[in-house]
């Protein structure tokens, strides 16, 4: 009998992923920054990657292994802090650059966190919600030797919720003997959650949505926007964007594209999702067979709001929106960024675009430590007021050193994470 051994996703042979896209990132960047270009090298080694196996007793008693990750690719500016992943595409490049990012969006921003990353590679729709929960906890056991509140706190990110949060707090506060509710972020609001965290990253793509707007005369009141994604970030934005009067006319998830040009309604369309688990056969909108048409949609703005490397060079060409706002982490390859600068297309990139989520965990991780609940209110004034501020610094610089919007957050960024790296000197 021959067996068919699959090759473990981090010997993939094939290129180098979305960490090849962070890597020209960073070269693109390096020209601007100055003295501190002999320090580049430090955004390009993620100072710790954790691999880890993850086995599971199934249901029906066969074991199961996945493979998990926790990477933390730097720690100069704070303890590491960044999302875990469940799907079945993820792989380490993936993870490697989704941690990059997470320094670059960080400082950015100027929240005071390192930049970190985790991940399993499994679809967690074929799981039970018990086999969900073992395999949650036996990662989080596996990560817990370089996790930690004061360490690296990971928090939701595509297919994991606030669920997935609680049972890895529950996991890390037995093995710790204590609870510790700063050890992750998006947590249930009643086990030290913050008010506003579940909305925050889809409330900052809307707000800086916004600010993009004014400064292409666009008004809002009417205004065409496509979503791609309709989970946490993608729904989340669309129903602002519906509530300040724009019409939401198209949406793609996982499993098809809706359509409607005289705009969805948002909310019934929630409320589907929440139902079925995914857009197709919602009859408020009309499906498309062609998944590729959704990029030539008619809109103003286009939010891609899934996965990284969607726009590419197939598809940026027919893209017809004005501005493109980022709600997903790497969704724009630099290929296709040359394609829509060229266009005259404003990209807001996702280290700003997508930030008021991590703010709002910076948010919930300051309130766990005093144990001093804030209102909603104050929450949203605070992430509003850092996503405004953040958006116009590096329009700002964009504008003084004629680059693009994600040259200057990189250039905000990566000053900030090379002055620290040199303040703080190499040890030994
Ligand atoms: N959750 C957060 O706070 C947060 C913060 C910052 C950035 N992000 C980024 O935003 C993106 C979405 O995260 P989320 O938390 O909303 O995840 P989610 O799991 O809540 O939703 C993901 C959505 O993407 C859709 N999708 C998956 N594969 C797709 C494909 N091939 N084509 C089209 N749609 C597809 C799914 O159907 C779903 O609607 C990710 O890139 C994530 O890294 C999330």
């Amino acid at each position: 009998m021959t067996i068919k051994h699959e090759v473990p996703s981090y010997l993939s042979q094939h290129g180098i992923g979305p960490w090849g896209d962070y890597l020209e990132q960073i070269d693109r960047v390096t020209p601007y920054l100055g003295n501190l270009a002999r320090w580049v090298e430090t955004m390009k080694r993620p100072k710790r990657m954790l691999i880890v196996d993850v086995p599971i007793e199934r249901d029906d008693g066969t074991i199961a292994h996945f493979e998990g990750y926790r990477v933390q690719h730097n720690t100069s500016r704070g303890p590491g802090k960044g999302g875990v992943r469940f799907h079945q595409d993820v792989t380490l490049s993936e993870v490697m650059a989704l941690s990059a990012w997470m320094t670059v969006k960080n400082a950015a921003v100027n929240v005071p966190y390192g930049g970190a990353k985790g991940g399993i590679r499994v679809d967690p729709k074929t799981l039970s919600q018990g086999e969900l929960q073992r395999m949650t906890r036996r990662y989080t056991s596996e990560i817990g030797i370089i996790i930690g509140p004061n360490k690296d706190i990971p928090a939701p990110d595509v297919n994991t919720n606030e669920q997935i949060m609680a049972w890895m707090m529950d996991t890390y506060s037995m093995n710790q003997g204590s609870t510790a509710s700063g050890v992750v972020t998006g947590k249930p609001i009643s086990l030290g959650g913050s008010l506003g965290r579940r909305e925050a990253t889809g409330r900052g793509v809307f707000v800086v949505g916004c600010e993009a707007a004014v400064k292409r005369g666009l008004d809002i009141h009417g205004a065409k926007i496509a979503v791609q994604g309709f989970g946490n970030v993608g729904s989340i934005a669309a129903r602002l964007f519906s509530e300040a009067g724009a019409k939401v006319v198209a949406v793609q998830d996982h499993k098809t594209t809706i359509v409607r040009d005289s705009g969805l309604d948002v909310a019934a369309l929630q409320a589907h999702v929440q139902e079925t688990g995914s857009v197709a056969g919602f009859s408020g909108g009309d499906e498309v067979s062609d998944r590729a048409q959704f990029w030539a949609v008619d809109c103003d703005i286009l939010v891609p709001a899934a996965l990284e490397q969607q726009i590419t060079v197939e598809n940026a060409g027919k893209i017809r929106a004005k501005i493109i706002l980022e709600g997903a982490n790497g969704p724009t390859s630099p290929a296709a960024d040359d394609i829509l600068h060229e266009k005259g297309v404003l990209i807001v990139p996702d280290v700003i675009a997508n930030a008021g989520g991590v703010t709002v965990s910076y948010f919930e991780w300051v309130q766990d430590f005093s144990s001093f609940f804030w209102t909603e209110d104050e929450i949203n004034l605070r992430l509003t007021r850092i996503m405004r501020e953040a958006f116009t610094a590096v329009w700002q610089l964009a504008e003084e050193k004629k680059v693009s919007l994600r040259t200057a957050a990189f250039i905000v960024a990566c000053t900030r994470v090379l002055q620290a790296r040199e303040m703080r000197g190499l040890y030994p």
